[in-house]
């Protein structure tokens, strides 16, 4: 017992030494291979040295920010615009990471560029608007295939409204859910050896939830391949949904898909306001900005537990969570800098000179926390 005890000390001395040192594990070492450890990122962005090395250092895969978004692919109909893409493919393949192709169908009106619902002066017909989904996806598929591992085939068509299963759009009104079916079927059919993923945000709410296991049972009985489920993942400080997102994941897991936490961050200057009471605080907020000088560090203290509490929860379902990306590379480049107002935020776990902050070493102790000589110590005491 004696000689037990003095081992866990001596191990959890060494490692508590090794996790608490400058320059401790990657994250992609911490993770040892239990899911794939991601990050999304802008094409500029990723063409950044000090950028790239950092991505390379804790990552295994990358989703390129909006490159690959048909406003940037094909913002005029049959007028491929595919130079950043290919950058992107092409730097991530030539370093040997992983890329999610983000978004083949964005199904929001205001994320859909204009051309795909005309004709003329009128609205498009149904028939011509799959088949404009169609040969979009085709492009994009044919010229990426074998490179990108897996896709966003669909990204957020699930209603905000708590009484509408689909997002009030041009592609719900003309198609039902008829267009993710066949995003689907087509996708598969093109590369059948890529990952498709459904991928939205909020899934966690009740509603939300009721209409994601609808939209997955309706492809899984249309006898279409879908893969997994990308929980986007974009909490607020002090409002991390822990318990209804462990709900969704048991749901996931039961109707047999797996899961990508697609796009997580910790905003800290939480944006709800701005939508609430029909946007009328707008005005003010958007002289909003506390921390201009650097966040305090009680709040980079709540920020790390956050997001340690969520790496012990997705440990807890590492059988069927397949990748954690985070949204964004450090703090300078969230978006959540600029959505949807000016501010300095700080949502990732590293800052703007892309140190470490406490968050990275909180998450790297919950990720190390079951490495063998831990179990060990943890018994033993
Ligand atoms: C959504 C999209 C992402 C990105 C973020 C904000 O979550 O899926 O591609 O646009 O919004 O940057």
């Amino acid at each position: 017992m004696f000689f037990k005890s003095i081992a866990a000390v001596l191990c959890s001395l060494i490692l508590g030494n090794y996790v608490a040192a400058k320059e401790p594990l990657s994250l992609i070492d911490a993770v040892d291979g239990r899911f794939d450890m991601g990050v999304g990122i802008g094409s500029q962005a990723f063409r950044l040295p000090e950028n790239r090395e950092l991505v390379l250092k804790h990552f295994n895969y990358v989703t390129p920010e909006n490159c690959m978004k048909f406003a940037a692919t094909q913002p005029v109909e049959g007028n491929f615009q595919f130079e950043k893409a290919d950058e992107f493919v092409e730097l991530a393949h030539r370093h040997g990471l992983k890329v999610l192709g983000h978004c083949l169908i964005w199904a929001k009106d205001d994320r859909t560029p204009e051309w795909f619902y005309r004709d003329g002066d009128k609205q498009v017909e149904p028939e011509v608007l799959m088949q404009r989904m169609k040969t979009h996806i085709e492009t994009v598929v044919q010229r990426y295939k074998g490179r990108v591992q897996s896709w966003d085939v669909v990204n957020e068509a699930i209603g905000d409204r708590n009484d509408e299963y689909l997002r009030d759009s041009v592609w719900a009104k003309l198609l039902g859910d008829d267009f993710i079916v066949e995003a689907f079927r087509y996708t598969h059919e093109l590369d059948p050896e890529a990952l498709l993923i459904y991928n939205d945000y909020h899934c966690h709410e009740q509603w939300r939830r009721d209409r994601m296991e609808r939209l997955v049972k309706k492809i899984q009985q249309e006898n279409v391949h879908i893969d997994a489920i990308g929980i986007q993942g974009h909490y607020n400080l002090d409002d991390v949904p822990y318990q209804s997102l462990e709900e969704l994941l048991i749901l996931l897991r039961k109707l047999n898909v797996k899961i990508a936490i697609s796009e997580l961050d910790i905003d800290m200057i939480p944006r709800n306001g701005w939508w609430a009471e029909g946007g009328k605080n707008r005005d003010q907020l958007a002289k909003f900005n506390p921390y201009p000088d650097g966040c305090p560090p009680e709040l980079l203290d709540r920020q790390a537990e956050q997001f340690a509490k969520l790496f012990d929860l997705f440990e807890k379902y590492e059988d069927v969570i397949l990748r954690v990306s985070f949204w964004n590379i450090h703090d300078g480049e969230s978006w959540l800098n600029t959505f949807p107002w000016k501010r300095d935020n700080y949502p990732t776990l590293f800052d703007r000179n892309r140190q470490p902050k406490p968050a990275y070493h909180a998450v790297i102790k919950s990720l190390t926390r079951s490495i063998p000589c831990c179990e060990y110590s943890k018994m033993a005491a």
